[in-house]
């Protein structure tokens, strides 16, 4: 319960913006770690090309999508080049996966896993860290997975439209997870990519009014390719003219970070209805019924491009029950008026 005065409240969340500020600042990437990546995507994308001539290795997830940690591990996409519509290599990903991994093996100091037998076939690699190279790499090679590049260049145009408010509010949200242990799809948690999604959402289409527009539904204003409207079958069409959007839009909502934080927690706590509702940023009002779409997941957030496709299907009942906790334990902690100063209070939060 809110029990502060208004001028109470809002001092709290002005000196809780500040205080999540201060908290990120010193865990976000430093420019030599962004160096130290690109230059190793770079190292690997030249030997990819020996295997295939012209071959590409594209970042996505966190190192291109604005939405990076301090140590975040790299997502590298491996696109072969195409002549007239065909392979350049007639290699499958399974096998492109068996020989770029040997030659890694050879040509480099990296710790190499190829995984050529996974339902996404990938190349996992490493590096610890040494007093010449004080980062750690950890890195996933995948192949052809065009959706993800364009997912990654939606979540990139949304963190650049209302950065100060989108990408703060996301940064918090991803360090919160995992130093609370609920980010982990693998133990029936939700991904960076989920919690990065809920905020969306959150912004875009339960605050009123709207912090973001929803870029799914911004008509273009030129005339688009048809490979900038379609992807496998999947509608991958969003306004990506940012620079104008910029210009252009303004959010009426004056909220700062803090105030979303506090009601971002409380909204997954007490309102979202997971029983019923999936979460769908492409839509009008952004959610469609589970009955509508036959899903029964404990949580469902519908992929923006791959609408068959729900992200959150990793979450489990005891996951989502462990994570709506998590939801109600920040919205008391952080509505707390006890004389604690603020900063602590995300201490105990995280
Ligand atoms: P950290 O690795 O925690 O820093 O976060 P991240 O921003 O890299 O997110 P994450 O590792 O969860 O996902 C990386 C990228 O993989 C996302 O930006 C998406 O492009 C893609 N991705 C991850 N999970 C999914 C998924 O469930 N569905 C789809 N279609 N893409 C996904
Ligand atoms: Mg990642």
């Amino acid at each position: 319960q809110n029990t502060m005065t208004p001028a109470a409240y809002e001092r709290h969340t002005a000196e809780l913006t500040n205080c999540i500020i201060a908290f990120l600042s010193p865990i976000l990437p430093t420019e030599e770690e962004y160096r130290i990546k690109e230059a190793t995507r770079r190292q690997l994308e030249r030997l990819a090309s020996k295997v295939s001539p012209g071959a590409k290795l594209l970042a996505f997830g966190s190192m291109a999508n604005g939405f990076a940690l301090r140590n975040s591990d790299m997502d590298l996409c491996c696109l072969t080049s195409k002549k007239d519509g065909k392979p350049a290599t007639q290699h499958t990903a399974s096998e492109l996966v068996e020989i770029l991994s040997q030659l890694i093996r050879e040509e480099t100091d990296f710790n190499v896993m190829p995984l050529p037998r996974a339902r996404i076939p990938i190349i996992k690699i490493s590096r610890a860290p040494t007093p010449e190279l004080p980062y750690e790499i950890a890195c996933d090679i995948g192949f052809e997975n065009r959706l993800a590049l364009e997912n990654t260049r939606l979540l990139l145009s949304y963190a650049m439209v209302d950065p100060p408010r989108l990408r703060t509010l996301v940064l918090f949200l991803k360090v919160w997870s995992k130093r609370r242990k609920l980010n982990s799809p693998y133990t029936g948690t939700l991904s960076s990519y989920g919690y990065t999604l809920l905020a969306l959402y959150f912004l875009t289409h339960v605050k009123r009014p709207a912090v973001l527009p929803n870029l799914q539904r911004v008509p273009p204003t030129r005339q688009l390719k048809p490979e900038e409207l379609e992807l496998d079958g999947h509608n991958i069409y969003f306004y990506d003219d940012v620079a104008t959007l910029r210009k252009e839009w303004t959010s009426q909502n004056t909220e700062n970070v803090g105030e979303l934080l506090i009601e971002f927690f409380r909204y997954f706590s007490k309102e979202f209805s997971y029983a019923k509702d999936v979460i769908s940023l492409r839509t009008e009002g952004g959610l469609l019924s589970k009955d509508s779409k036959s899903w029964n997941s404990e949580l469902c957030i519908e992929d923006p491009f791959q609408m068959g496709y729900n992200v959150s299907r990793t979450v489990t009942k005891d996951g989502l029950y462990t994570i709506r906790g998590e939801f109600m334990r920040a919205s008391r902690i952080l509505m707390n008026p006890k004389s604690q100063r603020v900063s602590a209070l995300i201490a105990e939060l995280c």
